[in-house]
Formats: C-alpha cells, structure tokens, sequence
C-alpha cells in the first residue's frame, strides 16, 4: 500500500459560495433523501450550507477514495454520532479506512486516514458579544489543566488570549472527535503542551500520548484547525 492511498486533507471555503434556494436544492439533491432533514432542519443559510457541504464532502471522499459508486455508499454513524461508511470490502489496502469532518465559521474541512485513527476540529476565532473575553473563557476554565490554563491566561493581550484560548479548545475537540467520544466531559483529561504550535506534545490522564501526532494549521486569519493521528500498535 502506499501511504497517500486512502490520505485525503480537503476544505471549503462556504463563504465564497452564495447561492439562491434553487441553486441549494440542486445541490442538496445529490444527497440520498434521509440525509436531507439533517440539512433542512437548520434555520438559518449559513448553518444549512455547513450541514450540506459537510455531507457533500464525506460522500465525495468515499468515492475519490474507494470508488464505490455514489448510489451504493452508505453512510452510518456510531452510537455517539461519528460518521463511518459501511463497507464490507475495504481489505488490506485500506485497513482502517476512516475520516472525520468539522465545520465552523467560514470553514467545513474533512480528513481520512487509511491505518491511523484520525480526528479533526475547526474553530472560528469568534469575538465574544455582550461579555469581556475574561469572562467568556473562564466559563470553560474546568476543561483546561492548570499547565494550559497558564499558558491561555499568560498569552499576551486580550486577543492573543482569545487565540490561545480556541487553539487549546480546537486541539482537545480533535481528541474527542478522533477516538469518537464526542463527550465534552472528556476534554479536561488530556493536557496538550507545546513548545511552538508546530511542536505539540499531550498526555492523557497524565500518560503521554506517544502514538499520537498533532498539527494544527492556521486558515486565514480568524480560523484555526486541529488534526489528529492515532497510531495504534
Ligand atoms: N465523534 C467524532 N466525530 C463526530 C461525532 C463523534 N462522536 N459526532 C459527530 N461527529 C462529526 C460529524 O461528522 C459532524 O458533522 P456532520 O453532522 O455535519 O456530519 C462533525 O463531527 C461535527 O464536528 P464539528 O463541526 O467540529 O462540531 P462541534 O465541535 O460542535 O462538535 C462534537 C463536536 C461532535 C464532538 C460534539 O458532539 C460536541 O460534543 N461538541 C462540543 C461542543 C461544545 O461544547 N463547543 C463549545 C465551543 S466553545
Ligand atoms: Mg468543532
């Protein structure tokens, strides 16, 4: 097997697409039918455009990756909600064929992996409305151990504070989109360190975590994503 077989890392830009109601459900047609209310129940365009393009793409790789054709990819997701596709035939070539997909802001990314276990989270460097950026992260000052918590507070100004604030939350939602938890109870248990944003190290529940690897990625300026790979023996 070559390495990049089954390696995709591909991302949409939703701001750059405007489209009128024929337009979206044009495009929401190529989706199989009960997939269409998990788009539809949104209000608002922006979130309907996320839920689309998210399901778009998950289809999409399935095919770039596997050749299955569109009508006969099925789509599950676990019991916690992670995305998988059922198929029966991946082999030897694609031994743990999985992806992982995260949308927020601007931004819907998706990653997969044919071997590692692979998790992925955007965030949208959000300015926080009708309260101080202080108060808007010590709400979620439980999740982060006091190594990270340190390094969020000590940041800089109040922005670089904010910054540091969602690289931390977007590495530690990546870990619980990788092992497919989604519980944000898990987050405090793993302490993410790094010397610089392309040198992350973590530990879970203060085991480091070697068979791990992390990136995280700047896309523009007001966006930041998170990628990670678990190497299991
Ligand atoms: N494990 C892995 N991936 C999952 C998943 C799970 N248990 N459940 C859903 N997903 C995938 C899906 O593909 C989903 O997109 P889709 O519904 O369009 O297919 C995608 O992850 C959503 O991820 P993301 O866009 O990054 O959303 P999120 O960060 O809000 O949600 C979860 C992440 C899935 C782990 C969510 O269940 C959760 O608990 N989020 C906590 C959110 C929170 O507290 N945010 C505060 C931010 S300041
Ligand atoms: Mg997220």
């Amino acid at each position: 097997m070559r390495m990049e077989e089954g390696v995709r890392r591909w991302v949409v830009d939703i701001s750059k697409w405007d489209p009128q109601p024929p337009d979206f459900s044009f495009a929401l047609s190529f989706l199989p039918s009960d997939h269409h209310s998990s788009v539809t129940r949104f209000v608002k365009l922006e979130d309907r455009k996320r839920a689309l393009i998210s399901r778009m793409l998950q289809y999409a790789l399935v095919f770039d990756v596997l050749r299955i054709p569109l009508s006969e990819i099925s789509i599950k997701r676990t019991p916690e909600g992670k995305p998988y596709v059922d198929y029966d035939k991946l082999g030897l070539g694609l031994p743990n064929f999985n992806f992982n997909v995260s949308h927020h802001g601007d931004y819907v990314a998706i990653a997969s992996e044919p071997v590692c276990l692979v998790g992925l989270d955007i965030v949208s460097y959000d300015i926080p409305r009708g309260e101080t950026i202080t108060e808007f992260i010590h709400f979620f000052a439980s999740y982060f151990s006091s190594l990270e918590w340190d390094n969020i507070v000590n940041a800089g100004t109040s922005y670089d504070v904010l910054i540091e604030f969602y690289r931390y939350w977007s590495l530690k939602e990546a870990y619980i989109k990788a092992i497919g938890s989604g519980l944000t109870e898990e987050l405090h248990r793993v302490e993410f360190s790094h010397t610089c944003w392309t040198n992350i190290t973590a530990k879970v529940d203060g085991t480091p975590m070697t068979e791990w690897r992390f990136f995280l990625f700047e896309l523009g300026e007001r966006h930041c994503v998170s990628s990670l790979q678990f190497w299991m023996e």
